[in-house]
């Protein structure tokens, strides 16, 4: 009886909780409103059914002081959309940070002391509402019809979710890293806007599709369709494919460069990795920073380190941020020396050119690049082209695995250690 008692209790509890939550996220968000990252009456714009919210989040890596983005999340707490800056990076504000609705029509993104930090730029677009709705799409509106003036679907930050079209003018960013669909179906990750490093996809060289449209559907298969297209061209199938229910699965640019295919279960605040497009970190251009050099540990993590003691880390807290030289090639004229490093290749921005390679061996590839002053290192492919390129100052990004063929050579000041 008692234990009657008890279960009914806790399910009029769950029903008063269901009643509750329908009638407090049923809204249309009206010009005027805020949210605060601070004040717990105005934190979230929720989803009709809760299953998207908007809010603040704690930035990730957590700072200190604490930072927060303003984010779409998913129940639990998986970002799926957050206000970016310049830089690609998530947009932060301080603990009084707010975001709010403004009547002209924009959201603004203000941290303590009322400085913008992101602003949606839609003021005098006749803005006279706005609505997340169940699929994590936020859309501002304009008058009485449902047209949309701006939404998050249409101004993708790193995330794509089920339900959004992803086409070729549009672009996902993290850092110096992008994702684009090119007219003719390649889905293509760049470094800096100009380093190709990963590609798939795509029609005949010189043939372009009509208007393709990168999808992932909900079941985890992630796919480009084209009216010129007789089936949907798929990209990957994610481990998890058609498991699981309450499952929400996005696809990611991540800030190591990777593009990855994500699951989380509704509530749990977590996410499992389902796909990754680059299987070999290493190859992510730039991954270990300027002169830093990627390899594998142990345990098949990727670790990026220097070349050698000649090299320090630019910030020892970040081993991404790449390596320098200790001792600058200007400051040593005339007795700089060439540091082998076997099994290593170095991938460089601007791309050598053709001018900047020669059919030559081992030691004029290490000897020329010693002589010539522009040069800064090269590498000797070993891979039966006899290609040896030159590398001269800009951006070099390298890459070592006892599968590579290449022997690579670093102008250092001696001696060499
Ligand atoms: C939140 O709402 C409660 C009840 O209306 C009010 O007493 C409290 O002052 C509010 N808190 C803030 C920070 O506005
Ligand atoms: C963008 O945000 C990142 C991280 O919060 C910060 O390091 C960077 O300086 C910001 N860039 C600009 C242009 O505000
Ligand atoms: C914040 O700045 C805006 C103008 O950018 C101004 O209209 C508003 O009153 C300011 N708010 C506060 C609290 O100072
Ligand atoms: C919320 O709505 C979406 C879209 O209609 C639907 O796919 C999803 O199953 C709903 N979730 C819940 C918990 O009702
Ligand atoms: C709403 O926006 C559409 C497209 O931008 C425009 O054609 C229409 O006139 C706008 N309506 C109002 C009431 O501002
Ligand atoms: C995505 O594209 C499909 C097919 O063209 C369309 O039915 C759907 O409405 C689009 N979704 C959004 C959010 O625009
Ligand atoms: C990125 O590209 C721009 C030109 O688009 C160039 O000026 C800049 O130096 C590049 N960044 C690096 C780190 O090489
Ligand atoms: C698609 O176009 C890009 C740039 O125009 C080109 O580099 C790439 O090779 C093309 N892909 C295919 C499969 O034709
Ligand atoms: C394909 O599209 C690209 C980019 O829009 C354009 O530069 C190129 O001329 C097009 N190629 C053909 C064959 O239409
Ligand atoms: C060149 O380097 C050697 C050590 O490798 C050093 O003994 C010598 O003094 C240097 N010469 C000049 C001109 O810097």
């Amino acid at each position: 009886m008692i234990m009657g008692f008890e279960s009914q209790f806790l399910l009029q509890l769950s029903l008063l909780f269901l009643i509750c939550s329908i009638s407090a996220s049923a809204v249309t968000i009206t010009p005027g409103s805020s949210l605060y990252v601070s004040n717990p009456n105005h934190t979230t714009w929720s989803s009709p059914n809760n299953t998207f919210s908007l809010g603040f989040l704690p930035a990730d890596p957590p700072t200190s002081p604490p930072s927060f983005i303003a984010a779409i999340f998913f129940a639990g707490g998986v970002p799926i959309w957050s206000a970016v800056n310049s830089s690609g990076a998530p947009a932060s504000v301080d603990s009084r940070g707010a975001l709010h609705f403004l009547s002209s029509g924009s959201l603004r993104l203000v941290n303590g002391a009322n400085a913008t930090v992101w602003d949606s730029n839609t003021a005098g677009l006749g803005v006279t509402s706005a609505l997340l709705d169940d699929s994590g799409n936020l859309v501002l509106r304009n008058g009485s019809s449902a047209s949309s003036v701006w939404s998050t679907f249409d101004n993708p930050a790193d995330t794509i979710v089920p339900s959004q079209n992803f086409t070729a003018d549009q672009v996902l960013r993290s850092g110096s890293y992008s994702l684009r669909l090119l007219r003719n179906g390649s889905l293509t990750l760049y470094w800096n806007n100009s380093i190709e490093y990963w590609s798939q996809g795509g029609s005949s060289p010189d043939g372009n599709l009509t208007s393709p449209t990168l999808a992932l559907q909900s079941i985890g298969i992630l796919s480009i369709s084209d009216p010129r297209l007789p089936t949907p061209s798929i990209v990957a199938y994610s481990n998890d494919y058609a498991e699981g229910t309450d499952i929400l699965r996005f696809l990611k640019l991540d800030s190591d460069g990777n593009l990855r295919i994500y699951s989380s279960a509704r509530g749990s605040g977590t996410k499992t990795k389902r796909w990754a497009a680059v299987s070999d970190q290493c190859q992510v251009f730039g991954y270990c920073g300027n002169n830093g050099i990627c390899s594998y540990d142990e345990h098949s993590n990727p670790v990026c380190g220097c070349a050698s003691p000649n090299f320090e880390p630019v910030d020892p807290r970040d081993s991404r941020k790449g390596c320098r030289r200790k001792v600058e090639i200007e400051d040593c004229p005339g007795n700089a020396t060439m540091l082998e490093l076997e099994h290593t290749e170095f991938l460089t921005y601007a791309p050598e050119a053709d001018s900047q390679a020669f059919f030559v061996g081992i030691s004029a590839c290490r000897l020329n690049c010693l002589v010539a002053g522009s040069c800064v290192a090269s590498t000797l492919l070993n891979d039966g082209s006899g290609l040896c390129s030159f590398k001269t100052a800009g951006f070099v990004s390298g890459y070592v695995s006892p599968a590579t063929p290449s022997t690579s050579y670093v102008k250092v000041c001696g001696p060499v250690n």
